[in-house]
């Protein structure tokens, strides 16, 4: 294995024969000596960031690395969550406030698994106007909050900063200004179906990265 590596950074800087050899010289005599010290050093200006490389890149955990990656790649597919028993609708439904800062009070939402629906109200408690200070709500996966927000910006304040084709959103909600209000109804069995991790954020330009808050599923 760590063979193979080795000779396959050395071909990478594609560089020249002499390399090469470097390289075979390096890989063959792991606890070199002085002489072979001395040797690679010698061809670090000649080498550039190739010769750095070798040394820092076989900590022998490539095995290691590999089996985690494949679990986290796995990860997102999250396992759907089971619905739970039906509850007073008096529970089915919250509001979150917002003024002319770049945060949601509260900033996390419990919605319980027995709602059918849930009704999220943003009350926008500021006095900057909506081409200002303009908040929505969009529910989507915390993941992907970044992703929809830059697909939002191509939106525009028409189609209230959401790409109305992007299916990673689960629900949305007009922008309001100060003074304003709007809901959204969350239909909770694609919360469960998508096993949990989402998020409520606010799509208005530049406001995404902090405006945003967890929504726990009980
Ligand atoms: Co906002």
């Amino acid at each position: 294995m760590s063979v193979l590596k080795v000779s396959l950074r050395c071909v990478a800087p594609v560089a020249l024969a002499v390399l090469l050899a470097a390289c075979g010289h390096d890989g063959s005599t792991a606890d070199a000596g002085n002489d072979e010290a001395t040797a690679s050093q010698a061809l670090v200006p000649a080498t550039g960031p190739a010769m750095p490389d070798p040394t820092a890149m076989p900590p022998a955990n490539p095995p290691d690395d590999q089996a985690p990656a494949a679990e986290a790649s796995v990860a997102p597919a999250a396992a759907p969550i089971a619905a739970g028993p039906p509850v007073d609708p008096d529970l089915c439904h919250a509001e979150v406030a917002a003024g002319d800062t770049l945060a949601f009070d509260p900033p996390s939402l419990d919605i319980p698994r027995g709602c059918r629906t849930f009704t999220l109200t943003l009350r926008h408690t500021g006095k900057l106007p909506v081409t200002v200070m303009g908040h929505n709500l969009v529910i989507a996966k915390a993941a992907d909050i970044a992703g929809v927000a830059r697909n939002s910006l191509g939106a525009g304040p028409i189609r209230n900063y959401v790409e109305p084709s992007d299916r990673r959103v689960i629900a949305r909600s007009k922008v309001v200004g100060g003074g304003g209000t709007a809901s959204v109804k969350i239909d909770v069995a694609k919360l469960l179906a998508g096993g949990g991790g989402y998020a409520f954020f606010c799509s208005f330009p530049g406001h995404a990265r902090d405006m945003r808050g967890t929504i726990n599923l009980r």
